[in-house]
């Protein structure tokens, strides 16, 4: 949710900002800019669009060491040049770019800028143009800017040029993901590391209420009253190699591939030295002491959690509920007297999930963040962290996170599970590795579910999915994913419910696609496809190898029932990722998104 990039140092900064600002466009792409400081002041750049826009308007012989960019999902105003960050204030001297949102943006125009000709519809630039104001009352730069952050309601990261004082970049957040970078020949400033790592692999993470007086050699943080604070960086291990597309055309071809790897990945980091699946003892106690887990997420994630609470009371015999996060807060179930709650978030970011994270722990409940990203903020607020240990998700549509969450939950069961002494009636080890070999299998099979993209989504405005018990969970997920990068409008229902309202919508020619992989209602959905047909409907069956009947072409390969989430989901995103190619949809960046939701 927008990306912001800073560089101080003694090259030039151009190339390093407009190439961080592409390693960041999936936080947002609907205008981006960038800001280069020289001897003669600041210019900057900025265009409507994608990076590649703004490419075309950054002038060929523009310079500058020192330099601040962003890339932007429109929250107040909307996606202009106007609107388009850095934002600098009314004489020119401080230059802005922000990730978040400031909540008391009209208060303080009122209060402060009613003699200042604002240039925006942003929230934004009311930052920049009070830090000049104060100036104009005799404050230095920074206390301008420190005065300024103590005003702010809301969520920010910020980066700040101020041409009477260049040899600096001021930085500072609240809520939103910052991180300061030392490299040899320069400093960096970063949503994500991800944008510097050609720079540097040492990191310093900035915590709220922190600023930080970045120069060419130099990270001073202190604490917004100016004490000062010393933290140790650390090795950011990310390799280079995660964050190419290398020979895919795309991202999301490229991590749907790769989740054969992450599965494996799993299995030896969650493995102990007997060999048995095992989660940290911190974490196995959290869930021993509740009574009932309450699952926390958005979206795909919700969908994996939804996939979760099946492993946690079948396998584990955990009561667990799974809630939507941005509903959580505000429509609060009754809760159980030891409640732990569960923040499933490939991102670690999402401000949903972490306005419900600040709400239970006022109220005392302990917490665990499920998490790709090691040092995100769900993972450094919760009491206990479990990694995905998926690599980089570059591609705005999760596939190989959505998979790395349902194996770390089942893990997490299958070690509850241990740990209460339930026998269990397989081996867990054995089917995930089972699992990453069906995924491998079904990776290979792309023409066949490309054909079916062909086939069943060219033209159609619509489609349907449907599923029962864990299956309905799957297939909620592939309507998802078909309708975020293709835009052809698809829900995923419980195969028994569509006849009580949804089977109006069935036509002539109507695609629907059932999944059957769980024997005790294999027959029920087999039924309700027959009843879409019998309608009209294009029927498309994808159906477990214990299932299969004479007749079924689309057999998935073998997997444990209690896995088959893991091995089913695939050919749902090789669909949704082939239609979206052939209508010529943007797969990475499907519009209106962003990757990394940081605002509520
Ligand atoms: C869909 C998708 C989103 C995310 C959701 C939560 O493909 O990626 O639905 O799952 O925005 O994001 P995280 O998991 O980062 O909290």
């Amino acid at each position: 949710m927008c990306g912001i990039v800073g560089y101080i140092g003694s090259e030039q900064a151009k190339e390093i900002l407009l190439k961080g600002l592409e390693r960041l466009e999936y936080r947002g792409y609907d205008s981006a800019g960038i800001a280069l400081m020289d001897a003669n002041g600041v210019k900057v750049y900025k265009e409507k669009g994608r990076i590649e826009a703004l490419r075309g308007v950054v002038a060929d012989d523009a310079v500058g060491a020192t330099g601040i960019g962003h890339t932007r999902w429109a929250t107040h105003g909307v996606p202009s040049h106007a609107n388009a960050h850095p934002h600098q204030s009314e004489s020119g001297r401080f230059t802005l770019v922000h990730n978040g949102v400031i909540e008391n943006y009209q208060e303080l125009k009122t209060e402060h800028l009613m003699d200042v000709g604002m240039t925006s519809d942003t929230d934004t630039e009311i930052i920049v143009q009070i830090v000049e104001q104060f100036t104009k009352q005799g404050l230095e730069a920074e206390e301008a800017f420190r005065k300024t952050l103590g005003l702010l309601k809301g969520s920010f990261a910020l980066a700040l040029l101020d041409n009477e004082t260049p040899g600096r970049i001021l930085v500072a957040k609240q809520k939103s993901p910052l991180l300061v970078g030392l490299g040899e020949h320069g400093n960096v400033v970063a949503s994500d590391a991800m944008a510097t790592l050609a720079l540097t692999d040492q990191y310093v993470e900035i915590m709220d209420g922190e600023v930080v007086v970045l120069t060419e050699n130099a990270a001073h943080i202190s604490a917004l009253d100016g004490t000062p604070v010393s933290r140790e960086p650390y090795t950011a291990e990310l390799d280079a190699a995660d964050i190419e597309k290398g020979t895919y055309p795309h991202f999301m071809l490229k991590e749907i591939d790769e989740q054969p790897l992450v599965m494996r990945r799993i299995i030896q980091q969650y493995k102990d030295e007997s060999g048995k699946l095992k989660v940290d003892e911190g974490v196995r106690q959290a869930v021993k002491a509740a009574d009932r887990l309450y699952i926390i997420a958005c979206g795909t994630s919700w969908h994996a959690g939804l996939v979760g609470k099946q492993f946690l009371e079948t396998i584990a015999g955990v009561p667990t509920e799974v809630h939507i996060a941005s509903e959580f807060s505000y429509n609060m179930p009754l809760l159980s007297e030891r409640p732990l709650f569960v923040f499933i978030s490939q991102s670690g970011e999402t401000a949903d999930c972490r306005s419900v994270l600040v709400d239970v722990k006022q109220l005392g409940h302990p917490t665990l963040t499920i998490t790709n990203s090691p040092g995100s903020t769900l993972s450094r607020e919760a009491d206990h962290t479990l990694l995905l240990h998926a690599g980089p998700e570059i591609a705005v549509a999760s596939t190989k996170a959505y998979t790395a969450q349902i194996a770390v939950l089942s893990i997490l069961s299958v070690d509850v599970a241990n740990g209460k002494g339930r026998t269990l009636t397989f081996d867990p080890l054995q089917e995930l590795a089972i699992v990453a070999n069906a995924m491998e299998v079904l990776c290979a099979q792309k023409d066949d579910y490309e054909q079916i993209a062909r086939d069943y989504l060219s033209e159609t405005r619509n489609a349907f999915f449907i599923g029962r018990a864990v299956d309905y969970y799957v297939v909620m997920e592939a309507a998802l994913k078909l309708k975020e990068i293709s835009y052809i409008q698809a829900e995923g229902f419980a195969g028994g419910e569509l006849k009580h309202g949804t089977i109006a919508l069935i036509e002539d020619g109507t695609p629907v696609f059932g999944l059957i992989t769980q024997e005790h209602v294999a027959g029920h959905l087999r039924g309700n496809l027959q009843e879409v047909a019998a309608r009209g409907a294009n029927t498309c069956a994808i159906v477990s190898h214990d299932q299969a009947r004479p007749g079924d072409q689309h057999v998935l390969p073998e997997v444990h029932p209690h896995f088959s989430p893991l091995a089913s989901v695939i050919p749902f995103q090789l669909i949704a990722y082939y239609a979206a190619l052939h209508r010529g949809c943007d797969v990475d960046k499907p519009r209106n998104l962003a990757k990394s939701v940081t605002v509520e």
